[in-house]
């Protein structure tokens, strides 16, 4: 009977410690197995004996954007630069991915979107901007002709993230998760060399001209990485303001103007 009291009582605190999670956003499980908190709290407040006099400190660990600019700068090809990312252990945010969501779209394009990070349905997918905002992103180059799935260069489109790991839970980006990630990002854009950099939103804004305040640069011309960079309100954005799709109108009508000329 006492056995079967105390599985029961777990069980109900089981349930009650799920929905709290729930009720507190979390929507996925990070890591394969659970890690007991309480075990590493005691360990951490455990006394630390006093380091001996002439011991060296252990070894700092390498700096991740040295390495990060380093994996990028041999990649020779696009191919080259996904299989790099792939093996770059040093961004917390992998683990918690599903996949690495490299690019979609032909890298013959004169126009490269460069976005923030996949969400949920990319991570799941693979493939940058699939969900809701990717839809509407679609249709909104699809206005002035322009598709992921065009193969001329003249009407194709190539899309990527600063990111290419979902930070969990959809929160912001961090800024040394952008520094480690940018060298992969300016290597790509090297590879692909498009005419005109979209950026889209304030994460790839910040990390393409080290600006902030989307709201303001949107529309505004700037040079970044020896080209043209044009500056937009990320599609998301757009779907919670939809009055805003006035300006990103603009947007795009001189984006095709500049590619026109
Ligand atoms: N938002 C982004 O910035 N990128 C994606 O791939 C999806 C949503």
């Amino acid at each position: 009977m006492g056995i079967v009291a105390d599985i029961a009582e777990d069980w109900h605190a089981a349930l009650a410690a799920l929905s709290w999670q729930v009720e507190a956003g979390v929507d996925e499980v990070i890591l394969d197995a659970p890690v007991n908190r309480y075990a590493l709290a005691a360990e951490a407040s455990r006394p630390v004996k006093a380091q001996a006099v002439g011991v060296a400190p252990p070894p700092v660990a390498s700096d991740p954007v040295a390495i990060a600019r380093a994996m990028a700068a041999e990649a020779q090809s696009l191919a080259a630069l996904r299989a790099a990312l792939a093996a770059f252990d040093h961004c917390e945010l992998k683990k918690g991915a599903r996949n690495l969501v490299f690019a979609d779209g032909s890298p013959a394009a004169r126009v490269l979107v460069l976005g923030e990070a996949p969400g949920a349905e990319e991570d799941r997918e693979g493939r940058p901007f699939v969900g809701r905002a990717g839809q509407l992103l679609d249709r909104m180059f699809a206005a002035i002709g322009l598709s992921r799935t065009g193969e001329d260069p003249a009407t194709a489109l190539y899309i990527t993230n600063v990111l290419p790991w979902r930070p969990p839970g959809n929160r912001d980006p961090e800024p040394a998760e952008i520094a480690m990630l940018r060298p992969f990002v300016e290597r790509h854009i090297a590879l692909v060399d498009p005419a005109v950099i979209v950026v889209m939103g304030n994460t790839p804004l910040d990390a393409l001209t080290g600006q902030r305040g989307i709201l303001r640069a949107r529309g505004t011309w700037m040079q970044a990485l020896d080209r043209p960079v044009l500056p937009m309100t990320h599609p998301a954005y757009l779907l919670r303001n939809p009055a805003a799709k006035r300006e990103a109108w603009a947007d795009l009508l001189a984006l095709q103007a500049r590619l026109n000329r």
